[in-house]
């Protein structure tokens, strides 16, 4: 057993399992990039249903030069390479660095800047989204919307690290798989048709099926999806895409997609890792996506202007 894990970029995701390691019995400490004061401890309240969890849990700060053993990474995509090289100094062939991050693309960057280190690629259906908007307080207030399934994995790898029985203890339901690669290409797909729609008509995803105009681009957009998803290999996603998103906005028709809450807060979108990625690969095996090119663009023209 490990019982020792940093959590570098605690937002809704991070703080989350921040919490849930730290129930478990886990020294889980807080990485910290921006805080100024080097001695208060990193509190985090979680509201879900049947209680609310208000924790303190021990901040280290990117420059100290303590070694890192077991890192869960949590940032948004395009801050991945820069997270990881500011705390580079800490890390060696032996840490052991979980990436749970939107997106896809960034673990080739990572294979590529850092060649000798262990990566675990991640992906989450957990929900959970920030109360208190004035990121400049210590303090984090999160709602915990759902647990969600997390799924982890390493290429070729099939069997399960020591470090995962960790995981097995949260109360948030994970396991390993043996096919990282299809699940984070199945969470890609789902992303890419319900995340810049639900941005650009700045909606819920439920309205995604009610709006029959937008129901119609989810369509199309899964069109495209189911072909490119048959010519990379990934043939459960191509059969299975328009019945998955379905039910995903169905099941989270209530929620604003994180694309639309990086928007309507005037952050930079996960764009380039989300329909970007897709478009990349779509290009590789000669495959057209007007629809999915459409999208992209609009969501670019909205990064650009910060809107
Ligand atoms: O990015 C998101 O918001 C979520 O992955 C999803 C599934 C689209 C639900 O809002």
């Amino acid at each position: 057993m490990t019982k020792d894990w940093h959590i570098l970029g605690a937002g809704a995701i991070g703080s989350l399992f921040a919490a849930s390691m730290h129930n478990a019995g886990i020294t889980t400490t807080l990485l910290c990039r921006r805080c100024s004061k080097r001695d208060h401890l990193g509190e985090l309240c979680i509201e879900r249903s049947g209680g609310t969890d208000e924790l303190s849990l021990p901040v280290s700060f990117n420059d100290d030069p303590h070694a890192i053993s077991h890192l869960l990474l949590t940032t948004k995509a395009y801050d991945v390479r820069t997270a990881l090289s500011d705390i580079g100094h800490r890390l060696d062939h032996s840490s052991h660095i979980v990436i749970l991050v939107n997106g896809m693309g960034f673990m080739e960057e990572l294979r590529s800047d850092f060649p000798d280190f262990q990566f675990t690629a991640a992906t989450t259906t957990a929900g959970s989204y920030r109360l208190n908007t004035n990121t400049e307080t210590d303090q984090r207030h999160f709602c915990h919307a759902g647990n969600g399934l997390t799924r982890l994995g390493q290429t070729g790898q099939q069997e399960p690290p020591a470090w995962f029985s960790d995981w097995e203890e949260l109360t948030l339901p994970c396991t390993w798989e043996e096919n990282i690669e299809d699940c984070l290409w199945q969470k890609l797909a789902v992303n890419c048709a319900i995340n810049p729609l639900s941005a650009m008509h700045r909606c819920k995803n439920g309205e995604l099926a009610t709006r029959p105009e937008l129901s119609n681009l989810v369509r199309q957009l899964c069109d495209e999806i189911a072909q490119v998803s048959l010519a990379a290999g990934f043939r459960e996603t191509s059969m299975e895409i328009h019945r998955l998103v379905k039910e995903v906005i169905r099941d989270t028709r209530n929620n604003r997609s994180s694309m639309l809450q990086d928007t309507l807060a005037r952050r930079r979108t996960e764009n380039d890792y989300i329909s970007g990625y897709f478009l990349k690969v779509a290009r590789q095996f000669n495959v057209e996506t007007p629809a999915n090119k459409a999208v992209f663009e609009s969501i670019s023209r909205l990064d650009q202007r910060g809107e």
